[in-house]
Order: structure tokens, then sequence, then C-alpha cells
């Protein structure tokens, strides 16, 4: 039963399909289009319009790690699309989990008893999303996946940025924070390539959280100016769009080792004054220390925005995946 399926690029479509890598784009057209029904998608809640696009259909969520925008946005989105039934785990240690009991077998365990139409994954290993929709019969959109991929976050990302410049040519994005463990960067940045080969990427670290070789030469690849510092100051004045992360604490090795780079960066209304008058702010959130909420009433604050963004394009997707006409 498991290892058939292959990840599968979306080529003008999403029906059907999982939804594991920002690298299943192939043209930025697909964007597009998934953005135009994100965009229905937010005139229907503006509107509180009922919508039962997934009547019928059953969609079960799995986290294997804390999350509360991503589950929480799912779930939501799945109630407004009007999915007769919903099976949340959001406490996947709770199950058989704690027996030993592996993924393969989880996720055709959960297909068995709920009889799901779409599984929604968040797992702390980076392939396994990959492994989930080898074992799955039924599509399997990741939600996390280790330190690799988020790819709804991405979706999301550039959604949000795309509202804010309507011409991506041009545009400096600055990545700052922890680029070796955050999964958020990978994707947004690997989707921004896909989208635009004029876009300029800034990434902002301390020396030992630096991006890792491969994100760079796959940028690379494609094209893309790339630089690398550890400076904020400089870039800062330069950039539009300031995409800041938070150190991944959960992934160190030792206390001691995060104490030696946490609070590397802090976004402030006072640093803010030297940034452009006209760029924005993100964060996939949650945030430590790293934007001050002093920060948060500045228009360019742009974090509050994506949130909502991910309900709007979650839903798009999961329409788009389950329903051929969207
Ligand atoms: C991010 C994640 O889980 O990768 N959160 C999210 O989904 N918005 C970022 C993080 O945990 O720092």
């Amino acid at each position: 039963m498991t290892g058939e399926k292959k990840i599968a690029p979306f080529r003008g479509s999403f029906f059907g399909k999982d939804v594991i890598s920002v690298e299943q784009f192939t043209d930025r057209k697909e964007i597009e289009d998934l953005f135009k029904i994100a965009t229905k998608m937010k005139r229907s809640v503006e509107g509180r319009k009922e919508r039962d696009d997934l009547k019928g259909f059953c969609i079960a969520e799995l986290f294997y790690q804390p999350s509360t925008r991503t589950f929480t946005s799912f779930l939501a989105a799945a109630q407004r699309l009007g999915a007769t039934y919903i099976i949340p785990l959001q406490e996947m240690t709770n199950t058989s989990v704690a027996k030993g009991e592996s993924l393969p077998d989880t996720i055709r365990t959960i297909e068995e008893t709920t009889a799901a139409d779409l599984i929604v994954l968040r797992h702390p290993e980076d392939d396994s999303a990959e492994k989930a929709a080898a074992a799955a019969r039924v599509p399997i959109i990741s939600a996390g996946s280790g330190k690799r991929e988020h790819p709804t976050q991405a979706i999301l990302d550039l959604y949000t940025l795309k509202e804010n410049f309507h011409e991506l040519a041009g545009l400096k994005v600055t990545m700052v924070g922890d680029l070796k463990n955050g999964r958020t960067i990978k994707s947004f940045s690997k989707l921004l390539a896909l989208v635009s080969r004029k876009v300029k990427l800034s990434f902002v670290s301390p020396k030992s959280l630096r991006a890792p070789a491969e994100l760079i030469d796959y940028l690379q690849e494609k094209k893309i100016e790339v630089e690398e510092t550890d400076s904020l100051e400089e870039i800062l004045p330069q950039t539009d769009v300031l995409y800041v992360t938070r150190i991944q604490k959960e992934w160190f090795a030792s206390e001691e080792e995060y104490q030696k780079v946490k609070g590397s960066y802090v976004i402030n209304a006072e640093l803010m004054r030297k940034a452009k008058k006209k760029m924005i702010v993100m964060h996939p959130l949650p945030r430590n220390d790293e934007i001050d909420t002093n920060f948060d009433s500045d228009p360019r604050a742009a974090y509050f925005k994506q949130m909502r963004n991910g309900l709007y394009t979650r839903m798009a997707l999961l329409a788009a995946v389950l329903r051929k006409t969207a």
C-alpha cells in the first residue's frame, strides 16, 4: 500500500494532488489562479456568506507539533467551506503514537476510521509529508514538515505581499532571524523565486543560523540575487519587505546554545525609523522578543493581516484540491 504515490507537480490543477512543497508549482499562473479563489473566499467570509463547497466531505487534521494559527485556520477554512465532518487532532501524542505507531500506519488508520477525503499534517520530520502521501490514498496537505517546508504559510505570505505590492520586480525582500531551522523562509523564498526572477533576497542571521547551502544554491540556480549578512542595520534602509522569524528554540541542542543567539535582532519602533515609509514587516508568528509590541500599531506591520489571509488561502486550497471547479 505504501511507496507508490509520487509527489505530483501541479501543472495547472490542484485537484486530487498532495500539497507538500512549493516546488510543485510549475508556473506563476497556478498561484494567480489560487489567489483569485482566495479573494472570492475573502468576499464570502466578509459577507458572512454560507458556502457548501465541501458539503459531505470529511477533513482530518493531524498535528504532531504545536500550532495556533495553522491549526485553527485550517479548521475554520473547512467549516467555512461547509465540510460536514472535521476530525481535528491537535494532540497526536495522546494517540497510539504514544504506543509507537508509525506515521504511515497512523495515516492509514485515520483514513479508515474517519473516511477522510483529505488529511492536513504537521510533523517534526522533514520528509513526513512525503511519507504520509506515500501511505495515503487521499491528498495530504503539509501544514509544516520539520525544518524543510511550510507551503501553505508561503502561499499566505505571498498573498499578503501581493496585496501590498502589485509589482514584485525590483523588490528587496529581507529575511531575518533563524534561517537555518525555520521552515517558513525556505518555502517563501522558493515561492518568490517562482513568481519573479527580479526579486532581490537578503538573508540576515547570526553566522550559526545561516540559511542552508542547498537553499542558496537553489535560488542562485533560479538566477535570483541573494546576499547574506549578519547586519540588519545595513540592509534595513533599502528593504521593501522585512520577513522576521523566531529563533527556533525547539531545535537547539541546549539552552546555552539558544541563549547565545536569543535576541539577536529586535524590531521596534525606534529601529524602524531607519526603514522606508512604504514597506511592510511580516512574521509567520508566533513571536518571542523579535518584534516589540510597540511596533504593532505601525501601518507597516503586516503580520496580523497575514493571519487572516491564512484563512482565505487555506479555504482556496482545500476547495481547489477537493473540487474540480473551485
Ligand atoms: C511557523 C511554523 O510552525 O513553522 N508558525 C506558523 O505556522 N505560523 C513559524 C514558527 O513556529 O516560528
